[in-house]
C-alpha cells in the first residue's frame, strides 16, 4: 500500500494546502478547509483511459462549425432545458434532493431511448433495484445496459467493452479512483473522478450524465470545481410531498439557462408537464375567498398559479408567519406594506400563505396577487374568478412594472382570464390586439379598489 499523507482541501474551491487553513487564501472563503488523506504517489494522472495522440494547436479561425447535432432525448422538457437536445461529448451534472427522482428522470429517459445503446453505472442501488423502478415505469427497451460499480478503473473497462453511446453515472458520489486514497464522495475523489471522465467524454465524443447529491444548504455536494468542469448543470427541485418537480438549467455551455422544464410525479414514472398552467388553475376557487390568481413567469415560460392565504385572528402573543413556496421576508415586507396602505393590523393576525402545487416561485410579479390573497382573506371577500394580475409591490405600496408582460397577457388571455392588472406604465412596445380587458395599477390602493370595490 502507498504510504499516505493528508492535505486540506477548500471544500469551496478545491485549493489544498499541507495545514488547516481558516480562510481560503484562494476564494476567499472561511471555515471551508477539511482534512484529506491521499497516496503519497499520486500522479495526476488521467492518460490511462485511452490513448489518443497528443492534441496540436490549429487555428481559431479554421475551426469549422457545423450545425451542432444534438441528439434527441424523446423528452420535450429535457430537450428544451438542454437547449435542444444532448450535445454529444457533452458532460452533464443532475443535482437534486434525496428521493426527489433523478434516478427516475434518467432511467426513464434512457428506457425511452431505443435506438442509443446505454450504459446505466449504478452505484446506489442493485441491479433488481433498478428493474423495479424500470417495472413501475414500464418501459421496454432492449439497449440498456445497467452495471453496478463504483470504482471508476472498472467502470472504464466496462465502457471499453460496450462501447455505448450514452453513459450515466449515479452518482459521483459514489465513484472512487484507486488513484486516489480517500474515499468515495471525498472532494479529490469527486474531482480526480469527475476529471477523467470529463477527458474521457471529449476524447470519445460520448455525452456522459453524472448525478450528484446535494448538501443541507442545497449545493451540490463536492467542490466547486465539480461545477466548472462539467458542461451544464441541471437541478431537479420540488417539494416531496406535492407532485410537481422543476428541472431548472443553472449553467449551460450549449443553451439558455432561462429554460425550465416541469413535471409531475406519477405511480409510472414522470410525466412531462407542457402546460403548467393549466394543472395548477384546476380547482374551482368561485366565491371562495383568500385566493388570487398571478400571471407568472418561470424561466421563460408564462404560467398562471394561484397563491392562496388565511388570515386568522391571532391566537397567541406572536402571530405566525407561515408560506410555503414563496419567501417569508417578502411576506413580512408584504404584510407591512399592507398595514401602511390598508389598515391591515399584523400584531393580531396570523398568515399563512401558499403557492399552489408545492411550487416555489421566485417571480416577483406575483407580489400582487399574494397582497390581493392576503387582504381577501382578510377582508373575507373573494376575488373574482376570471380575475389575474402581475406587479412587483414596492415598499411605498407602488406597483412596479415587470418583464415580459406581453407573455403574460397573452397567458392570461389563453387560459380565459377576462381581466388583467397590470403595473401603470409597462405597456410600452405592446403590439397584440387582445379582448382581455388590462388595467393599469400605479399603487396597491388602486388594486384594491378594483378588486374589492
Ligand atoms: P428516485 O428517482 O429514486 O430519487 P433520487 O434518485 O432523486 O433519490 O425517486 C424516488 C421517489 O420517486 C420515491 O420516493 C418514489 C417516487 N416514485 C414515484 O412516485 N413513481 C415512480 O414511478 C417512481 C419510479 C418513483
Ligand atoms: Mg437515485
Amino acid at each position: 500500500m502507498a504510504k499516505t499523507k493528508s492535505v486540506y482541501v477548500c471544500s469551496n474551491c478545491g485549493n489544498d494546502s499541507p495545514k488547516w487553513l481558516g480562510k481560503c487564501p484562494v476564494c476567499g472563503e472561511w471555515n471551508t478547509y477539511v482534512e484529506e488523506i491521499i497516496a503519497k504517489d499520486n500522479k495526476r494522472n488521467h492518460n490511462s483511459v485511452f490513448e489518443t495522440p497528443k492534441a496540436k494547436p490549429i487555428l481559431l479561425r479554421d475551426v469549422t462549425v457545423g450545425e451542432e447535432p444534438r441528439l434527441d432525448l424523446k423528452d420535450e422538457e429535457l430537450n428544451r432545458v438542454l437547449g435542444g437536445g444532448l450535445v454529444p461529448g457533452s458532460l452533464i451534472l443532475l443535482g437534486g434532493e434525496p428521493g426527489i427522482g433523478k434516478s427516475t428522470l434518467i432511467l426513464q429517459t434512457v428506457l425511452g431511448l431505443d435506438t442509443l445503446n446505454t450504459l446505466y453505472v449504478s452505484g446506489e442501488e442493485s441491479a433488481r433495484q433498478l428493474k423495479l423502478r424500470a417495472d413501475r415505469i414500464n418501459s421496454q427497451n432492449n439497449n440498456c445496459y445497467i452495471v453496478c460499480e463504483t470504482n471508476l478503473e472498472q467502470i472504464f473497462v466496462h465502457i471499453q467493452n460496450s462501447n455505448p453511446d450514452l453513459v450515466i453515472i449515479d452518482s459521483i458520489q459514489t465513484i472512487f479512483s484507486d488513484t486516489v486514497e480517500s474515499s468515495p464522495g471525498s472532494i479529490s475523489q469527486v474531482r480526480e473522478c469527475s476529471a477523467a471522465i470529463l477527458k474521457f467524454a471529449k476524447e470519445t465524443n460520448t455525452p456522459v450524465v453524472l448525478i450528484g447529491h446535494i448538501n443541507k444548504e442545497g449545493n451540490i455536494a463536492g467542490p466547486k470545481v465539480l461545477e466548472h468542469i462539467v458542461d451544464t448543470v441541471l437541478q431537479f427541485e420540488g417539494d416531496q410531498h406535492y407532485m410537481y418537480r422543476i428541472l431548472r438549467s443553472i449553467k449551460n455551455r450549449f443553451g439558455s439557462t432561462a429554460e425550465l422544464g416541469i413535471y409531475e410525479m406519477r405511480q409510472n414514472g414522470l410525466r412531462q408537464v407542457n402546460n403548467p398552467s393549466e394543472l395548477l388553475l384546476t380547482q374551482n376557487h368561485e366565491g371562495l375567498s383568500g385566493v388570487a390568481i398571478a400571471a407568472a413567469i418561470e424561466g421563460v415560460r408564462p404560467f398562471l398559479i394561484e397563491t392562496q392565504a388565511l388570515v386568522s385572528t391571532a391566537a397567541y402573543g406572536t402571530p405566525q408567519r407561515s408560506a410555503t413556496g414563496f419567501d417569508i421576508r417578502r411576506m413580512n415586507m408584504l404584510l407591512a406594506v399592507l398595514e401602511k396602505r390598508a389598515g391591515f393590523k399584523l400584531i393580531q393576525k396570523d398568515v399563512f400563505l401558499n403557492i399552489a402545487g408545492g411550487l416555489k416561485v421566485n417571480d416577483p410579479a406575483i407580489d400582487m396577487a399574494v397582497i390581493s390573497a392576503v387582504l381577501s382573506s382578510s377582508l373575507d371577500i373573494s376575488i373574482e374568478r376570471h380575475i389575474c394580475m402581475a406587479g412587483e409591490v414596492g415598499l411605498s405600496g407602488e406597483i412596479r412594472p415587470v418583464n415580459r408582460i406581453e407573455q403574460r397577457i397573452l397567458e392570461a388571455e389563453k387560459l380565459g382570464f377576462s381581466k388583467i392588472l397590470i403595473p401603470h406604465n409597462n405597456l410600452k412596445g405592446f403590439t397584440s390586439k387582445v379582448k382581455i380587458e388590462i388595467h393599469q395599477v400605479r399603487k396597491v390602493e388602486e388594486a384594491f379598489r378594483l378588486l374589492f370595490g
